[in-house]
């Protein structure tokens, strides 16, 4: 049979593959709350523009809280027959209260009625992730804090590089977190503008009143075009760009963390809780949820291309590719709460090695800079030829099979006849560290200092 919704034009229904392809309840029943909050703030606007009546008006409130009863208690009756969320609960309305029930879509179209549901959920979806990257930032704060003097070595191209604190490296994933906090911030801002009331595509002849319903739903104030209204979906692209790049910080960090877990760093170890054995090797401690954390991010990056490739060739306004905005746009924001959720309870629970750490920090002749520094500041050399002396130090060590703060005074004087035990202070891991107290360096001070200043930020939300 044709269409109750729109069947008015055509003589028979659907085929079942077709309805198969066109229906999106499975997934858009997702929107169930903002569909509901959506028609009721456009229901009070019709009946305060006059173009419904206090008694339907009246009814209809009251019908669509009994819907969304039923659907928050699980006994809704979702059919495939009625495409997508919208009608389905306008279908359930007009069987709770009759008549009334048709009148709800005055002045509206799916499109503009999908628009707004969608941003609502993506708004929703956004702020749920910040507070959830709050209390990330929370766990690496109090870490870093504990850590503002525990030195590692510092990478470069994953070669030791020079000692740096482990409350520097994780203040690092800070300052990335809250770039990411600021790009939702930003993107939130964009999208709170309301797209309802841009009807099918052109606007309405009803007298209706926007800025009415975008203040009723938290908008800002509502679209100024009704096609743009309809058509767009940069709100859902930035959200899920937001989401990529926080992804690939999380994965850079789950990495570090697969890499320092192994038996050959050993920097730190994850708690039981974030860990899983081997069916087969007793002794294994496997990182699993870094390591899916690292995984994930692929999809995540995926939701953003699909998304893209759907709107790129899409001529305005609507079309129904756009019901395939949804998917991609679920499961990233469902999969950034997990990463987030799995990142933050290992954070929060790991066990730092610290003598380990200390150790490899020394190891791979890290202070070789600060005893060309040191040339530079005690014997004024220029810096290339500093740089040439710690070189052969360097070289005079490795043949040796020892350390650079292994080498004696005589050693390195018949190398740079300048070199005073001085200088064989400043190859220590712990010197080598307090040095560095140029801003945003890894002297443990700075470290406090930064530590202090994104708490205070923080607690000042
Ligand atoms: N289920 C549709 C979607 O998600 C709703 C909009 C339908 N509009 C239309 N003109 N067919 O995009």
């Amino acid at each position: 049979a044709a269409s109750a919704m729109w069947g008015g034009r055509f003589a028979g229904g659907p085929a079942a593959i077709m309805q198969r392809i066109n229906a999106s309840i499975d997934f858009d029943k997702r929107l169930y709350a903002q569909d509901i909050r959506g028609s009721k703030a456009h229901c009070r606007m019709l009946v305060r523009a006059g173009i419904l009546t206090a008694e339907d008006g009246e009814a209809i409130l009251g019908g669509l809280d009994k819907v969304l009863a039923e659907i928050e208690a699980g006994d809704f009756p979702f059919s495939a027959e009625l495409e997508d969320i919208h009608m389905n609960v306008e279908s359930r309305l007009a069987a709770l209260i009759g008549e009334a029930a048709g009148r709800l879509h005055t002045a509206r179209s799916r499109n503009d009625q999908v628009a707004t549901d969608f941003r609502l959920w993506v708004r929703d979806a956004m702020d749920g992730m910040d507070a959830a990257l709050k209390g990330l930032l929370d766990a690496l704060l109090s870490r870093a804090e504990q850590h503002a003097d525990t030195v590692m070595p510092g990478f470069t191209h994953l070669q030791a590089a020079q000692p740096v604190t482990f409350g520097h490296h994780l203040m690092a994933y800070v300052e990335m977190i809250s770039r990411d906090r600021g790009r939702l911030t930003d993107a939130r801002r964009r999208l709170n503008e309301s797209p309802l009331g841009s009807a099918a595509l052109a606007g309405t002849s009803f007298p209706i009143d926007r800025h009415f319903t975008a203040a009723e739903l938290g908008f800002a104030g509502p679209m100024r075009n009704s096609l743009d209204g309809v058509s767009d979906r940069d709100f859902a692209l930035e959200f899920m760009a937001a989401c990529s790049i926080c992804a690939v910080h999380l994965s850079r960090l789950a990495e570090e963390l697969v890499i320092w877990t192994s038996a050959q760093f050993r920097f730190v170890k994850l708690s039981d809780a974030f860990t899983t054995g081997s069916s087969i090797m007793p002794q294994k401690r496997n990182p699993d949820a870094a390591e899916l954390i690292r995984a994930k991010t692929g999809r995540v990056i995926g939701d953003l291309n699909a998304l893209l490739i759907v709107m790129k060739g899409l001529p305005l306004a609507y079309s129904k590719d756009m019901q395939d905005d949804k998917e991609p746009v679920f499961e990233a924001a469902d999969t950034m709460e997990l990463a987030i959720a799995a990142m933050t309870g290992m954070v929060w629970d790991l066990e730092v090695n610290v003598a380990v750490m200390r150790g490899a920090a020394g190891a791979g002749f890290t202070t070789a800079t600060d005893i060309a520094d040191w040339c530079v500041r005690a014997l004024k050399m220029p810096f290339r030829r500093a740089h040439h002396v710690a070189g052969s130090l360097v070289k005079l060590a490795e043949d040796k099979g020892v350390g650079l703060e292994d080498l004696s005074l005589d050693e390195m004087r018949a190398i740079e006849p300048g070199i005073t035990d001085e200088a064989q202070r400043v190859l220590s891991v712990e010197f080598s560290v307090a040095s560095r107290t140029s801003f945003g360096g890894t002297a443990p001070q700075r470290v406090r200092e930064a530590v202090a200043a994104a708490r205070a930020a923080l607690d000042a939300e």
